[in-house]
């Protein structure tokens, strides 16, 4: 097996392995984690039935098994107690584990359910998307979303290890697919020129999902998160590079009434944050176009798809601004690879006229 990426955090650490063939040693890598330990493993029903079918790999466990209904709306307070009480209705003690096989929806409740389950029991992550891969599965959040936003309620509570598997992704929708890369070419602009240069040099192998550059590219990805976060645990200082392009992906996401995936909006935020930037005297010039370029034949959109998100956005940030009486932050980039950083602070204070401005640059 090869080396796994070390996660640090306050308490600890915690290995992520990144494999192809992983998903046929679930039994033995979860005995290996969590050993001794009476084990359940929860995931959705869309990813139980692939998993049954081998569709994900060969399947081998045999355990306990508690699937929820696919979709970002079973990330809830309801399902959290469901599960919970399935787990106590069954005499699970102390001495239990879980595993979390899917994407950063299961990821999210499955580390939430194992924070607060008997005041906390270890669990491992078996991501099955590139998102959870890539993003979710490495930082330690969890939680669940409430009517007032998402992931209100939660904990940080880290995995006791990362199972990516490569191989899963073959069966997930372009889309989702998609989605991923928008966080990856992420990684590349706020931390390593090098990699976001592989990226662009391997466009079509990562798009036929060729094995060994998504191990390449999970592998460097998970890499950068985990060295970003290891570095600040709680959120702080650096950490908040990892945000660039997501307060402008964050009210494109709302004003779209969430037609747009968070990938989507991932990309056009990183495009508007970088133009941002650019007129803020703060990235060179041909940093927007070149990612635009590389988002675009990524398959991500690089448009706002209609006209009338604009105003929508624009109505959003104001309320948004009068919301918190301070101005919006953001992330900035000053060249492909490396962030502005100003004094000890990774973020720069914005108007809200100043992003409604930047917007015209996705027209
Ligand atoms: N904890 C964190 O730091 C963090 C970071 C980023 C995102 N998140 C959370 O992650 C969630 C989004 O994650 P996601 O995009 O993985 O969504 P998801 O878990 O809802 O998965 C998307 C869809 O893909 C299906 N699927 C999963 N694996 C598949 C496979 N291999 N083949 C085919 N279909 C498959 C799922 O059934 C689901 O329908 C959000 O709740 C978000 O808040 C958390
Ligand atoms: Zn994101």
């Amino acid at each position: 097996m090869s080396h796994p990426i070390t996660v640090k955090h306050a308490l600890g650490s915690y290995p992520v392995y990144v494999e192809p063939g992983l998903i046929g040693r679930l039994d033995e890598l979860a005995e290996l984690h969590l050993a001794g330990r009476r084990l359940a493993l929860i995931s959705d029903e869309r990813v139980c039935e692939l998993y049954r079918a081998g569709r994900l790999g060969a399947s081998s466990w045999k355990g306990e098994t508690l699937c929820v209904p696919a979709g970002e709306a079973t990330k809830s307070r309801a399902t959290w107690a469901h599960l919970s009480d399935s787990l106590l209705g069954r005499q699970f003690g102390r001495d239990s584990g879980l595993i979390g096989l899917g994407g950063g929806m299961v990821g999210d409740l499955t580390g939430f359910v194992a924070a607060t389950y008997m005041r906390g029991i270890p669990y491992l992550l078996a991501p099955t998307t590139l998102l959870a891969m890539v993003d979710a599965s490495v930082g330690g959040k969890t939680g669940v979303n409430t009517e007032q936003g998402k992931n209100l309620i939660g904990a940080f509570h880290p995995p006791a290890a990362v199972l990516a598997d490569p191989g899963t992704l073959a069966t997930l929708p372009d889309r989702e697919f998609r989605a991923g890369l928008a966080e990856a070419v992420k990684h590349g602009l706020i931390a390593d020129q090098t990699y976001f240069e592989w990226i662009e040099s391997e466009v079509e192998a990562i798009l036929s999902r060729e094995a060994h550059v998504l191990v390449h590219l999970v592998r460097r990805s998970v890499e950068i998160k985990a060295e970003v976060v290891s570095a600040d645990e709680r959120e702080s200082g650096r950490r908040a590079i990892l945000n660039a392009g997501h307060t402008i992906a964050h009210a494109l996401e709302a004003a779209s009434e969430f037609n747009l995936a968070h990938g989507e909006a991932v990309a056009l935020g990183l495009i508007a944050e970088t133009e941002l930037a650019r007129r803020l005297g703060i990235a060179a010039s041909d940093v927007r176009p070149r990612l635009a370029a590389l988002l675009w034949r990524l398959g991500l959109p690089v448009r706002l798809p209609r006209a009338l998100y604009r105003s929508s956005v624009a109505a959003l940030m104001s309320h948004d601004k009068k919301n918190r009486s301070t101005q919006i932050h953001c992330a900035l980039v000053e060249q492909v690879g490396r962030m502005h950083h100003d004094g000890g602070r990774w973020t720069t204070a914005i108007g809200a006229n100043e992003i409604e401005g930047v917007l015209d640059v996705l027209g």
